[in-house]
């Protein structure tokens, strides 16, 4: 078994890594323009409707036009996976592990190539979008070590006389794959990887505002011997094909990144059994996070701002770990929202193909109008302190903005926004700050600065979050150090990128020989 280490990022200070970036960026523009056809049962389709993806940072240019699957492609689609099935079960967890190792080798020969679409297509920056990559070919190589150490060998079990005892994992069969546009490659691999290295066929239906990117990443599993038609490539409005996906009787478990609201819906709609249907659907969902980061009264006050400003402001807040409240003890309010403020008005914005850039566009329209309507909501629920400026004129642009003086029950400090506005809210003391944290319905990251021991280790027991970092910034998370995922009605308590996430594509069966 190859032992997993992560992917490390491109160090940008180096001159010849920002020559061959740049050499990327320019060569994927060259490509920009394309269709990118449907992929059921290894046939490669154009629709007739073709669904354009733009850039966001200059929403007139077209990167690539994606093909739309309409309710009988889908079910084409299912089919298709459940027929393909029969035979990926039965292939060797070594070998399908072999598949995603040299698909991660392929991504990584072409690392700067895949991190270029994600600046075109998703406005990332060159650090956003090289970690990204780097996450990517991080999610395929361990989730190829994981299938190897779960389904070679032997699960031991007690010892009997006279029986034979076996415990094995079987796939479940047919998973439908939907996922966010916000890590578009990362987030999109990973939940695929991880379901066929299991011995599951699958549907992926990619978010719609960065469906190019997948369709590269199909044709890479291939490139790399994954057989055509073990993942059909569908992409399609969530609202139009969505519900057959989730409810069609022959899939079998449902891997969801996204919204809170789109996830609940989901899930009641996954759990209603129609009549052909021989099982429980599974549903793994990762949902939405109001995330927080708590300063207490004695710490450095320079790299508790610099960490929020990072989480915060870091893809133009459009990460479910970004922070989105500070909560400052009040020994330490004034000082550390002048420092926030002052790191903020150093952040360039702007188009990200240019290396300067430290925040991006928003990804689109409604992300764009969404933004602006809380930067509207939050002037009323406190004062703005910087930012709030908009521009959607070439890009989908806003500023990184800071609200302080918020109150815990205010809008801002309760509603996912996935934009660049940061909530600043005052604590009396430590006990009050975590109660400020705790106090909205996701639980998906938090972070706390602070040099007290005592109030950690409260953090550590009742901080109540998935992910939860001391002296650090609350986003970034590593495959493999941080399994990633949320509590509350941030998703299914799930870890991506952890020791049991395969297990959520598996069932153990067990048979027992009288010798
Ligand atoms: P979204 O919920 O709008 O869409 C997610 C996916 O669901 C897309 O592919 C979309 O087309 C599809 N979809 C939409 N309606 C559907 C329906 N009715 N039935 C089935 N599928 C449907 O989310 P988004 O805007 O793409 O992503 C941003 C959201 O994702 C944020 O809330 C963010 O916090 C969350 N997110 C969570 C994690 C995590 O690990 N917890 C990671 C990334 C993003
Ligand atoms: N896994 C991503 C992070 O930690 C979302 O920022």
């Amino acid at each position: 078994m190859v032992t997993f280490s992560n992917e490390p990022f491109t160090n940008f200070a180096l001159e010849h890594n920002r020559r061959a970036f740049m050499a990327a960026l320019i060569e994927v523009k060259a490509l920009w323009g394309k269709q990118y056809p449907l992929v059921i049962n290894g046939q490669r389709m154009i629709t007739s409707t073709m669904l354009p993806s733009v850039n966001p940072a200059q929403h007139g240019k077209m990167i690539g036009l994606a093909a739309q699957a309409d309710s009988s492609l889908v079910e084409q689609a299912v089919e298709s996976a459940a027929d393909a099935y029969q035979s990926w079960k039965q292939v060797k967890p070594s070998v399908r592990a072999a598949i995603l190792y040299k698909t991660a080798a392929l991504m990584r020969r072409r690392k700067h190539l895949f991190s270029a679409w994600l600046v075109h297509e998703a406005g990332k920056t060159w650090q956003e979008a090289d970690g990204e990559t780097a996450e990517a070919i991080d999610f395929l190589n361990y989730y190829a070590g994981e299938a190897l150490r779960l389904l070679e060998g032997r699960t031991p079990l007690v010892t009997v006389t006279g029986e034979d005892n076996q415990w094995t994992y079987l796939p479940l069969g047919v998973g439908a794959v939907i996922s966010p546009w916000n890590f578009p490659l990362a987030i999109m691999a990973g939940m695929t990887a991880a379901a066929i290295v299991c011995g599951n066929t699958v549907v992926l239906k990619p978010a719609s505002a960065a469906p190019v990117v997948a369709a590269i990443f199909v044709d890479l599993l291939v490139e790399a011997g994954l057989p055509d038609n073990i993942v059909q490539y569908v992409p399609g409005a969530g609202s139009a094909i969505g519900d057959l996906l989730v409810t069609h009787p022959a899939v079998r478990f449902i891997n969801f990144t996204g919204s809170m609201e789109v996830g609940l819906q989901l899930n009641e709609k996954a759990n209603r059994r129609s009549p052909e249907q021989r099982w429980i659907k599974r549903v793994v969902a990762e949902l939405g996070g109001k995330d927080a980061i708590i300063v207490d009264r004695n710490t450095s006050i320079r790299d508790a701002a610099e960490a929020i400003v990072q989480s915060a402001f870091g893809y133009g807040g459009q990460k479910c770990s970004a922070c989105s409240r500070a909560i400052l003890h009040e020994a330490v309010y004034d000082p550390v929202v002048e420092e926030i403020v002052r790191l903020t008005r150093q952040l360039n914005l702007g188009d990200p193909e240019l290396f300067e850039t430290n925040i991006g566009p928003l990804i689109d329209r409604s992300a764009f109008d969404k933004t602006a309507a809380y930067v509207e909501i939050g002037q009323g629920e406190g004062e703005l302190l910087c930012g709030g400026g908009r521009d959607r004129s070439i890009g989908y642009y806003v500023e990184p903005t800071v609200i302080a003086g918020v109150e815990g029950r205010s809008r801002i400090a309760q509603e996912e926004i996935f934009g660049p506005l940061l909530a600043v809210m005052k604590a009396v003391d430590f006990q009050h700050a975590l109660a400020l944290a705790n106090d909205t319905p996701y639980g998906l990251t938090g972070a706390v600065f602070s040099e007290d021991r005592m109030n950690l280790e409260a953090a550590r027991e009742r901080f109540h979050v998935g992910n939860l970092y001391f002296n650090r910034k609350c986003t970034g998370a590593l495959v493999g150090v941080h399994p990633f995922g949320g509590f509350h009605l941030s998703g299914t308590d799930s870890k991506a990128g952890g020791p049991d996430y395969l297990l959520q594509f598996l069932q153990p069966k067990v048979v027992s020989e009288r010798l």
